[in-house]
Formats: C-alpha cells, structure tokens, sequence
C-alpha cells in the first residue's frame, strides 16, 4: 500500500488502493460498509469532475467492466484508453505513460499489469489516485473486497467464518487478496491444492494447507474456487486437466454433505476444470452476485479515494 495511513473510525485517508495486505479490519470494513449504501442506489455525481483512466496490460471482463460502470455511476468521465495500441508497445514506462496522461487531467488509474508489485514504487511519483485491477501474481484487492461483501452479505458476518480457497494458489493475486482480507477481518482459512500450486511457506500467512477437497470443506462456511492459470505455469505443474478435476474439481458430489457451503468464483471460470457445472449454475453458488457487487464496491473504492484526496 502507499504509506499514507487511515486513522479515525469509518475514514479513508488513503491516496491510493494497491492492495489488502497492511489495511487494518476497519479500513476494509469503511469500503464495505459503503459498498453496502451503494448498492441499489441512485446514480450520483460525486465525481462528476473527474477523470478514470483504465490501464490494462492483461485481459479483463469483469474488473474492467465493473469498474467502467462504477465511474460512471459516480459521474466521472472515463477515457478509453487502449494499452494495447499505446506507446507502451513503443518502450514508454508506465510511469512516463501515467505522468502524461495525468498532466491531460486524469485524476484515477485503474491499473492491471502481469507483473508483481509493480504499482509501489510508482505510487508515490504521480499525484493521481492508483487502483489495482490485479498485478501478476501479487494482489487484486477489488476482487477480494467483493468476494468479502459477498460473504458478509450472505453470512451476516466475516468473524470467525471457515474459508477453503482451492485451485492454483501459486499464481493466484486473488488468493493473496483474500487471504490478507478474511484474515484482518477474523476468518479462518484454508488453502487446499496440490502440493505444487500451494507456495512454500503459505501457513506464514495465518492459512491451514490441505491437499484433500473434501476434508477441507468439513464445517467450511464458504469455499472459493479458483481456475488453473495455466497461462502463467512455466512448466507442467498439475498431470493432466482431468486428474486435477479428479481430485481437486468442485463437483456436486463432493459438495453435496455440505449443504450451508457457499460457492464463490472469481471466474473467469473453466467448466469441469476446476468447478463442474452444476456446482457453478447450482443453489449454493454466489458467483453472479459477486459480479453484481462488484460494481457498489468499486463505486466504493472510487468515492472514498476522492474523499481522501480533500474533493468530496
Ligand atoms: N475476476 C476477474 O478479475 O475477472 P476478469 O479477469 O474478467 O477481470
């Protein structure tokens, strides 16, 4: 995060949103706590003056395109900005690509870049506010904020709550985000997956490691299911598609003894990879309201940046 801190009760006072690790229980409950008020309600224009320019390295349905209607729920004007027909193919840096786009006005990058950190050093040498829309393996806050107020939503709370995360937890941001989330706000959590997509050292997090499904889903409240991103594998890390949903693939038979367990996803999802269709489509699944809440906690996210930044 940027080293601005937060301080008195249900106030942002941060500059920049890059991630859930450090944010202290009351930070992310500020977010979803307005998140909640947004929810349903009337377009406004609280940001009817400013500009979001969007970033993205990688390809996105969901982030970008909540994040697009988030602004313009709020009034901001967003700019089309391609990265991939930019001068970023030309060799110009982020930072330089930032810094001239700021001095056209943008107060707001949304940003999704494949590589891990890459947001830190950079927050501090441009005025405008920066979100992480996902950075390589690291971290994707928004995504984690949304699985939360998914969760608090359905559960009434996050305290206490037992949480299996299942898949490709190596390369996993989301994995990261909510794992520093779930466990400021009190959740219990397991990270469940073969012993090479789980990395070494995790239980330093504060995380339980399991390499069975359906023992790390005894008296789970929620399990979050994440696909194999097979894109960013250097080598072969599971043996086939087939054996991995053979043991790790979240199918109705092996959810059916658990009957309260939520289903989340952040998709983009590969059926009967990591997830069976039935399961996805099914009653315990939640994954359409996250994406639907994805969109009042972004809106969140923007407005208590801008109140930080002195212009609410
Ligand atoms: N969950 C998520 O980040 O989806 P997109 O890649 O489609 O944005």
């Amino acid at each position: 995060m940027a080293k601005e801190t937060s301080s008195a009760q249900g106030v942002w006072a941060r500059k920049d949103l890059l991630g859930l690790e450090g944010l202290s229980a009351q930070e992310i409950e500020t977010i979803l706590d307005a998140a909640a008020s947004f929810k349903g309600a009337p377009v406004s224009d609280a940001l009817a003056s400013r500009t979001v320019a969007f970033l993205f390295s990688e390809p996105s349905t969901r982030t970008r395109s909540s994040f697009e209607m988030a602004a313009h729920r709020l009034g901001a004007h967003v700019l089309g900005f391609s990265a991939a027909s930019s001068s970023l193919l030309k060799g110009e840096s982020l930072l330089d690509t930032m810094k001239n786009l700021e001095a056209m006005g943008v107060d707001y990058f949304v940003v999704r870049h494949e590589t891990s950190g890459v947001l830190e050093p950079i927050a501090g040498l441009v005025r405008a506010s920066i979100v992480n829309a996902g950075d390589g393996a690291h971290e994707h806050p928004t995504q984690a904020l949304l699985d939360l107020f998914t969760l608090r939503e359905r559960k009434g709370r996050i305290k206490g709550l037992r949480v299996v995360i299942v898949g490709d937890i190596l390369h996993s941001r989301v994995a990261r985000s909510n794992i520093h989330g779930l466990r400021a706000l009190g959740a219990r959590v397991t990270v469940c997956g073969p012993a090479t997509l789980i990395p070494r050292q995790i239980e330093r997090m504060g995380v339980r490691v399991s390499h069975d499904l359906s023992a790390a889903l005894e008296d789970a409240d929620a399990v979050n299911v994440l696909r194999l991103q097979l894109e960013r594998q250097k080598q072969n890390l599971v043996t086939s598609v087939s054996d991995y949903f053979q043991s790790f693939g979240l199918t109705a038979e092996r959810l059916k003894p658990f009957p309260d367990c939520l289903v989340l996803h952040p998709g983009p999802i590969n059926r009967g990879v990591e997830i069976a269709s039935d399961v996805a489509d099914g009653p315990q699944s939640v994954i359409l309201d996250q994406v639907a809440n994805g969109v009042a906690v972004r809106m969140a996210v923007l407005s208590l940046l801008d109140q930080a930044r002195g212009r609410g």
